[in-house]
């Protein structure tokens, strides 16, 4: 079934950029949330910010809504740009490049307030500030989330990926090991990274988080959000702890 879905996958990803110009990774179901968002839930859109919508996608949602929706302003934040998306970015005037965390008040004040916020495939990466408090910080700048992410259906609480330990990590996070990635994390561990400031258990770049949907959608309820939308899109990869959710949240 794996096998199937990933030749399928790859199908899709050839044709899509051979007529769309789509990064091969193009994801339909986030293309379906967007077309829902700004079709059905929020029509009047003026303004979004795509957070963390850099690597190995080039920006291209973002990119994809401004090309299909008139959205007279929009930013893109990431930690890490890259040149095709700074070049490609200077054919876009209403766009701004954010470089920054999520949660770096510097951000907050160049974003301030937003008709829509897209998080795809970030949540989970989310620690110091979690993936709660930027939900949070964002919840009084915007009236709509999109969010898709990993979510995790191995229990009925959230967990702290990070606290298992190693052997439980990988039994959930089936990423190579012995990639340079993760041996850097099992190295450093403990230690201060020295970009982020923060310890390597806690940086962005790794999974974090097993977030539940009970857990995900009570937040979102908490503050003062209302779910629209909500797709399963399937088990992610060959991770057997994971499904794809895309969700569209609105302020009540
Ligand atoms: C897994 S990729 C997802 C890319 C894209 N949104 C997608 O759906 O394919 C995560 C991206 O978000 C960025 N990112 C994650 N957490 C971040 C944070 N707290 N601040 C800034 N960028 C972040 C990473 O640098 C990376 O480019």
């Amino acid at each position: 079934m794996y096998l199937i879905r990933k030749i399928f996958l790859g199908l899709r990803g050839i044709i899509g950029y051979v007529f769309h110009e789509y990064p091969f990774y193009f994801n339909y179901d986030k293309k379906e949330l967007i077309d829902f968002a700004c079709r059905k839930i929020i029509p009047e859109i003026k303004s979004f910010a795509d957070l963390g919508g850099v690597w190995r996608i080039n920006g291209a949602y973002t990119f994809y809504t401004l090309k299909t929706y008139t959205i007279p302003s929009a930013f893109l934040v990431d930690t890490n740009f890259n040149s095709t998306v700074i070049e490609k970015s200077k054919e876009v005037k209403n766009l701004k490049l954010v470089e920054g965390g999520f949660g770096e008040s510097a951000v907050l004040e160049t974003i301030g307030n937003v008709d829509a916020v897209l998080l795809f495939d970030v949540l989970l990466h989310q620690v110091q500030p979690d993936w709660n408090e930027v939900l949070k910080m964002y919840s009084t700048r915007t009236k709509c989330f999109l969010i898709f992410n990993q979510q995790f259906t191995h229990s009925e609480k959230t967990i702290r990926l990070m606290d298992l330990g190693m052997d439980e990590y990988f039994s959930h996070v089936k990423m190579n090991r012995s990639d340079p990635v993760y041996q850097d994390l099992i190295l450093h561990f403990n230690e201060i990274h020295p970009t982020f400031n923060k310890p390597w258990k806690d940086i962005h770049y790794y999974w974090q988080w097993g977030i539940t949907n009970n857990d995900l959608i009570s937040t979102m309820n908490d503050f003062g959000f209302e779910m629209k939308y909500h797709k399963n899109c399937g088990q992610f990869s060959n991770f057997p702890s994971f499904e794809n959710h895309a969700f569209i949240f609105l302020k009540k």
